[in-house]
């Protein structure tokens, strides 16, 4: 059996299904880029039948992204199928990812249809997806609470109508990985037709599990692990990659497995993941956070200090966390910046490259020193950023001890100029009423947070916000080294992301 593992990302469709993760297109194509870069073997794009929006999406990035197989989700019906198609067939080598429930509780009271009706729907649905296509995946949506020899069943038939990916999710994180992976080595022993396809796991983390399972299914045979960047996804969110992928290296001599990762571009793409959906990483998170390599009792510094594996078992280096040194200047010029930024992997036209250098000057002529998190905000910012409905031209406030505070924002919406004031009880509030006023809408604020990106009281602040209204949430993010405009731009980008939210009709989700 091959030791290589496929890494199938869902960021973009499992991942974007995250509460407040939702991202628009320009920021999909950005992540996909970063995925491919990353080394990725599939990226699942989305859900081309959920929306255009997502359709659209699907589409431009297997038009965009080589190197890589773009897969697109799909209940299984010809409709669905068709629309799954039609968005990735420009890719290299487009896959069509279909799914039906399996077990007993989904078939009963989800589905209401009988066994036999399910594996007749499997049987037509993987042949019509196989008719377009030599690249199809089947997923038994809730295969971990289905009766293994009803499995079997399905996925032998899978098989045979043309399968040649076969996905056993742990939908609901209910499995434990001895039991997942004997489970795997049922199935594969079991299946007639099981050499002819290769056998993947999608793993939900709701007991904590996810990465476990995914591991324990990859030691018992399964070939490709579902997984999303710092385990975003549905409720408690799904394997994370950098954790999958750093223990297959870490322990190597435990697996035996390999992938075709770039490590180094692990944090990197988690880096940037945080900042389209403005979320930040928790500082204890494995892997990525903040804390993951500092060491903070004195006995640990010191093992670290004599030799460094005493207290690590791989170092920042090697999943692309070196990158702490300053990047520009008020000096530098715009051929460094060039260089910098094709290093990051940032492919920008010159008209970009302009963009971004002028807003760098800027920056620099408040800010002593230029980071690798500071280029980044500003290339999000700048490029990435389509300021859709809403944009912001002018913001002036004014607060104090003595002053009443108050804002004044002039801004377009829908392309139509407006100029509003307002008061509020601080400046942040006075201006976030005077946005609300100017667009018309009154959301509620659900969390304000303020992050300084690098350190020193010039540091850019990081700024997101959640907002609420008619039952729909929506999550922005902004940077600037002046908090309040900072504010400004992370209230807009999270209105501009309810309006977007209401313009899809999201009609189907998993
Ligand atoms: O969790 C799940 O079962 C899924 C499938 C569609 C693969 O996301
Ligand atoms: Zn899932």
């Amino acid at each position: 059996m091959s030791q290589r593992v496929y890494i199938f990302d869902t960021t973009l469709r499992d991942g974007e299904q995250s509460p407040g993760a939702t991202m628009n297109r320009e920021e999909k194509i950005r992540l996909a880029r970063q995925l491919e870069a990353l080394g990725v073997d599939i990226i699942e794009a989305g859900f081309p039948a959920a929306s255009q929006g997502d359709f659209e999406a699907v589409r431009d990035i297997a038009r965009t992204v080589r190197g890589c197989q773009i897969a697109g989700l799909c209940r299984a019906i010809p409709t669905d199928i068709d629309r799954a198609w039609e968005a990735v067939r420009e890719g290299e080598h487009g896959r069509i990812h279909t799914f039906l429930a399996t077990s007993d509780i989904h078939m009963q009271y989800k589905l209401r249809k009988t066994r036999e009706q399910v594996l007749e729907m499997v049987d037509a649905a993987v042949r019509y997806a196989a008719s377009k296509t030599s690249n199809v995946e089947f997923s038994a949506e809730d295969a971990s609470r289905s009766d293994p020899d009803f499995l079997v069943q399905v996925f032998t038939r899978a098989i045979d109508a043309g399968a040649t990916t076969i996905n056993v999710p742990d939908t609901v994180g209910y499995i434990q990985p001895q039991e997942f992976a004997d489970l795997i080595g049922y199935l594969l022993e079991h299946i007639p037709n099981a050499h002819k396809a290769v056998f993947s796991v999608h793993c939900h983390n709701d007991l904590g599990l996810a990465t476990a399972n995914t591991l324990a299914a990859l030691r018992a045979g399964a070939r490709q692990a579902e997984v999303t960047l710092a385990g975003i996804g549905e409720r408690a969110g799904n394997a994370a990659l950098e954790e999958v992928v750093m223990a297959m290296e870490v322990r190597k001599d435990y697996y035996g497995l390999e992938t075709g990762i770039v490590k180094e571009q692990i944090y990197p793409s988690t880096r940037l993941l945080s900042l389209i959906i403005g979320q930040p990483i928790p500082p204890y998170k494995s892997i990525i956070g903040s804390n993951a390599f500092a060491h903070e009792s004195g006995i640990h510094q010191d093992g670290v200090l004599k030799h460094r594996q005493t207290y690590e078992i791989m170092t920042p280096e090697s999943v692309g966390r070196a990158a702490e040194d300053m990047v520009l200047g008020k000096h530098s010029g715009r051929a460094a910046l060039k260089a910098r930024l094709e290093g990051l992997g940032y492919a920008l036209s010159e008209e970009q490259v302009d963009i971004v250098f002028a807003a760098m000057k800027k920056l620099a002529d408040r800010k002593k020193e230029i980071f690798i998190e500071d280029l980044e905000a500003v290339v999000l910012d700048e490029i990435f950023r389509i300021p859709d409905k809403y944009r912001l031209e002018y913001l002036s406030a004014i607060s104090g001890n003595m002053a009443i505070p108050n804002a004044v924002v002039k801004m377009y919406v829908d392309g139509e100029e407006r100029t509003v004031s307002d008061f509020g009880t601080g400046p942040i509030d006075a201006v976030f009423h005077t946005i609300s006023k100017t667009v018309g809408r009154t959301p509620k604020l659900l969390r304000y947070a303020v992050n300084a990106i690098t350190g020193g009281t010039d540091a850019q602040g990081e700024v997101t916000v959640r907002i609420e209204e008619n039952g729909k949430s929506a999550v922005g993010r902004a940077a600037d080294a002046d908090i309040i405009v900072a504010s400004a731009k992370a209230y807009i980008n999270a209105l501009n992301r309810l309006a977007k939210r209401e313009e899809e009709t999201v009609w189907a989700r998993v």
